[in-house]
């Protein structure tokens, strides 16, 4: 059985990637997190530590991985002779699990809206207040936990088979088509009456609506939006040839993500402000507005169901890629297990998926930390294990991993830009990322 252990293509890396990093963070959680925190304040700042922060980043998990060339948990001993950095591997093994235990709630949702979706155009139901049944559905246990196991095993057995060539050939289709359904609903979004306002809340940052809480959750939202500080773009990479432009990857990755958030976002705010609906719903936004967008277009309904696929699809490329990262880790990249590892660790996820699928019900009124255990792990995930993850990669990249290796691996061409570019980002790995990092967490615990 063939695993990713090549890429096909230069091509077929980066879809992957951009697979990996589009997905529920860009279209789901940045839109909610930009509710709560602001609107355009939260847009500049996330704007800010994705091109600041994630890039340096992710070219630093691009280097490390293509270099190192083995599974997160032994290539920072492999390249340094330092085999306790491994513990940066084994740490983004758990956030990953963590990740993927919430993250196919969310998931599950979207298989739950394509079902009713369906038996809306058959005319078996039929939906009027979507902010009921995003309550009715969600909070039935029977169907959140039926739905996110339906995700999960999904995922596994993409995973499972190794059929990850034949989505990144998909990814080509999906991906662009997801972008023009993106288009589609912001022109239905921002021609309702009373759009104005929510393009002004989403596009103009007032500083005084930042907090300080506002800023961990838009570094976190930059970490996860892009697959970062868990090892799994560095796997991905760990997959790749010589001859490909890392530099030009990562900032097409980069890019294509602000996109679709900025997209998500214009899809969004217009229409709350419009239908008179509050921006912090909390994670439930996206499946409550949405809805009433398309019910305000021709052939609305099956345009949405359109969109939910695509959106499930990119989100299924993105859970693939969480579960790749423990499966090669357990693996050591022999296929032969893969299996039954894909199996056993999607089972494992789903057990300690399940108070999170019941978060918005039977466990609603359980809260600790931040809100209810979904949340938390959210939290967990976001804003303690990637921030340290990526802490670690810098710290690693930065100090520890040899100079002259990194610049052969960047290959840039030695013009004064091409210099320049890396002096700037070397930088930044070694001394900027990791001041910030810190200063985002001490600022919260103020
Ligand atoms: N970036 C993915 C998303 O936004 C989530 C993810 C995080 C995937 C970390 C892999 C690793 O949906």
């Amino acid at each position: 059985m063939k695993n990713l252990s090549q890429w096909s293509s230069n091509l077929g890396f980066i879809l992957a990637s951009a697979g990996s990093a589009i997905g529920l963070g860009a279209v789901w959680k940045f839109p909610y997190m930009a509710g709560n925190y602001g609107g355009g304040a939260f847009l500049f700042i996330f704007i800010i530590f994705t091109l600041l922060v994630g890039l340096p980043l992710l070219l630093s998990e691009f280097i490390l991985g293509r270099h190192g060339k083995t599974y997160s948990t032994n290539i920072f001993g492999k390249v340094s002779g330092k085999k306790s950095f491994n513990i940066i591997g084994w740490l983004g093994n758990i956030t990953v699990f963590v990740l993927f235990s919430f993250y196919s709630v969310i998931g599950g949702w979207i298989i739950l809206y394509i079902i009713r979706t369906l038996l809306d155009i058959v005319g078996l139901t039929h939906s009027h207040n979507y902010g009921l049944i995003f309550t009715d559905y969600i909070a039935n246990p029977l169907y959140a936990m039926a739905s996110q196991f339906a995700f999960i095993l999904f995922t596994v057995f993409i995973v499972s088979k190794g059929v990850e060539k034949g989505i990144e050939k998909a990814s080509k289709i999906m991906m662009p088509l997801l972008f023009i359904s993106f288009v589609i609903i912001i022109i239905r979004s921002i021609t309702l009456d009373g759009a104005l306002e929510g393009i002004e809340y989403f596009l103009k940052p007032k500083v005084s609506d930042l907090s300080s809480e506002g800023v961990l959750y838009a570094l976190g939202q930059s970490f996860f939006a892009l697959s970062l500080g868990t090892c799994g773009m560095m796997t991905y990479a760990s997959y790749l040839d010589k001859k490909t432009n890392i530099v030009k990857s990562a900032n097409a990755i980069v890019w294509m993500n602000i996109l679709v958030s900025v997209a998500a976002g214009l899809a969004i705010f217009p229409a709350i402000f419009a239908f008179g609906l509050e921006p912090n719903q909390g994670p439930g936004l996206l499946f409550i507005i949405l809805p009433q967008v398309f019910d305000q277009m021709f052939l609305g309904q099956l345009f949405y169901l359109l969109f939910l696929v695509l959106f499930l699809f990119a989100a299924i490329t993105s859970s693939i890629s969480l579960l790749e990262l423990n499966i090669s880790n357990i693996t050591k990249n022999d296929n032969k297990n893969r299996k039954k590892w894909s199996y056993i660790i999607g089972s494992l996820v789903f057990i300690f998926g399940i108070p999170s699928a019941l978060s918005n019900g039977l466990l609603q009124h359980f809260t600790f930390g931040v809100g209810s255990f979904f949340d938390n792990m959210d939290f967990l995930v976001s804003n303690i294990l990637m921030p340290i993850g990526a802490f670690g990669v810098t710290i690693f990249v930065g100090h520890i991993f040899n100079k002259d290796t990194i610049m052969k691996e960047l290959n840039l061409s030695n013009t004064r830009l091409g210099r320049s570019f890396v002096d700037t980002w070397y930088f930044l790995v070694k001394f900027v990322l990791p001041i910030i990092i810190i200063a985002v967490f001490i600022g919260q615990l103020l």
